[in-house]
């Protein structure tokens, strides 16, 4: 096959979330769409082999891979340890070393848990839209920086700093991105006071009509596109936007859906040889040390991580619009994991019957 994943459980509830995609991965092999798979260490279990939260092996073979997927790195067991060999090192060399500068957030509502967000139903009922936001650049990392005197108080300084080539390749990631979905994007930024805003609006609209006109670009300050997440988000579909206001807008647009056990992500880098982008696949979450081995966590953040993986790193968009489909009719079955119970209670199943169950409906579909 010529569908490569690399396979990093990690700690805590990783392997436990792992175990459940991999029921789904094997049922997609029953239907001849196979992957060729292979499994490895990060985070705190690979500091217990290895000395070290990521080998320069598994570094190597996360290169080459058409998509990684991770569960999740760390435990107060590893808190202590020093910081070179912390385990979120692990993850922090994988995405430096793969210059993963697009993080997708996507926010996605299944009509079976559009009650349990703090909006309004109809306004969230159906949504289904994506956050990209620039990952490796802009006022987190521009120097000069630091906290210095000036006169006789201090003053702490950041500076916002994106060059042309940094907007264009995050903009060309939100441009590809829609064509897999709706054909459209927004892009957000602040071109009314910041130099770096009116740029970044110039870059994107150079990209767009050099490159991608065939997609719907419209641009919107990020104040004004926060409001009209939390108005209208389904006036969204792709959004683009930096480092800062992006980190902002992901966190307010995930919640707009629920419960941290539902959210997946992903980063992407440059496209390799074979017109993929490097890729790596996440839930948000991490690795819940409170319910660990405890069979309580909810698989299906790194279920819907997966199928990201099947959208944006292999073309199998269908598939998985499938593995959501069934994702969805197993929660309007009302089968709930602990994190997924209203107020009302009622008796929730455990990781392993979620992902039983999910498995059984992709079969029924
Ligand atoms: P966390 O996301 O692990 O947990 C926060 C809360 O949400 C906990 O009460 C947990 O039980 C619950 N939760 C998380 N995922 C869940 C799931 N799938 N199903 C049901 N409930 C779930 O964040 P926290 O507690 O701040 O960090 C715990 C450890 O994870 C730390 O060592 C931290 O460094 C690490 N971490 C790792 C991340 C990663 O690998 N990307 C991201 C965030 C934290
Ligand atoms: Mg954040």
């Amino acid at each position: 096959t010529d569908r490569s994943l690399l396979i990093l459980p990690g700690d805590g509830i990783g392997p436990e979330v792992m175990a459940e995609v991999r029921k789904v991965i094997d049922w997609f092999g029953t239907r001849g769409i196979t992957f060729d798979v292979s499994e490895d260490l990060v985070g705190g279990c690979a500091y217990d082999a290895h000395g070290t939260p990521l080998t320069d092996a598994t570094m190597a073979k996360a290169q080459e891979v058409d998509a990684v997927l991770l569960g999740a790195v760390g435990g107060p067991k590893y808190d202590k340890l020093d910081f070179s060999v912390k385990p979120e090192r692990g993850l922090l060399r994988l995405r430096k070393e793969m210059d993963l500068y697009a993080n997708l957030r996507p926010a996605q509502c299944f009509d079976a848990l559009a009650d349990f967000s703090s909006l309004k139903k109809d306004v969230v009922a159906g949504l289904d839209i994506m956050i990209i936001r620039e990952l490796t650049s802009g006022v987190y990392f521009g120097e000069p920086r630091g906290i210095i005197r000036e006169g006789n108080e201090r003053v702490g300084i950041n500076t916002q700093r994106y060059t042309e080539s940094e907007i264009a390749r995050v903009a060309r990631s939100a441009f590809e991105m829609a064509r897999k979905r709706n054909n459209k994007v927004c892009s957000m930024e602040k071109a009314n006071v910041m130099e770096s805003g009116i740029l970044w609006r110039d870059v994107v609209q150079e990209i767009h009509d050099a490159e991608y006109p065939d997609v719907e670009l419209s641009h919107m300050y990020a104040d004004a596109g926060a409001m009209q997440l939390t108005r209208w988000p389904k006036q969204f579909d792709v959004i683009v936007t930096d480092n800062l206001f992006g980190d902002l807008l992901s966190d307010l647009a995930a919640m707009l859906t629920g419960s941290l056990g539902m959210l997946p992500s992903a980063s992407l880098g440059a496209p390799m040889e074979n017109g993929r982008p490097k890729a790596l696949y996440e839930p948000v979450h991490g690795s819940a040390p409170d319910i660990a081995g405890q069979g309580k966590a909810n698989p299906i953040a790194c279920i819907l991580s997966f199928a990201m993986a099947l959208r944006y790193s292999f073309d199998l968009g269908a598939e998985a619009e499938r593995l959501e489909h069934a994702v969805n009719a197993v929660l309007a079955d009302g089968v709930r994991t602990a994190d997924l119970m209203g107020p009302e209670g009622g008796t929730p199943v455990s990781t392993a019957a979620m992902g039983d169950a999910i498995v059984a409906k992709l079969a029924a579909s």
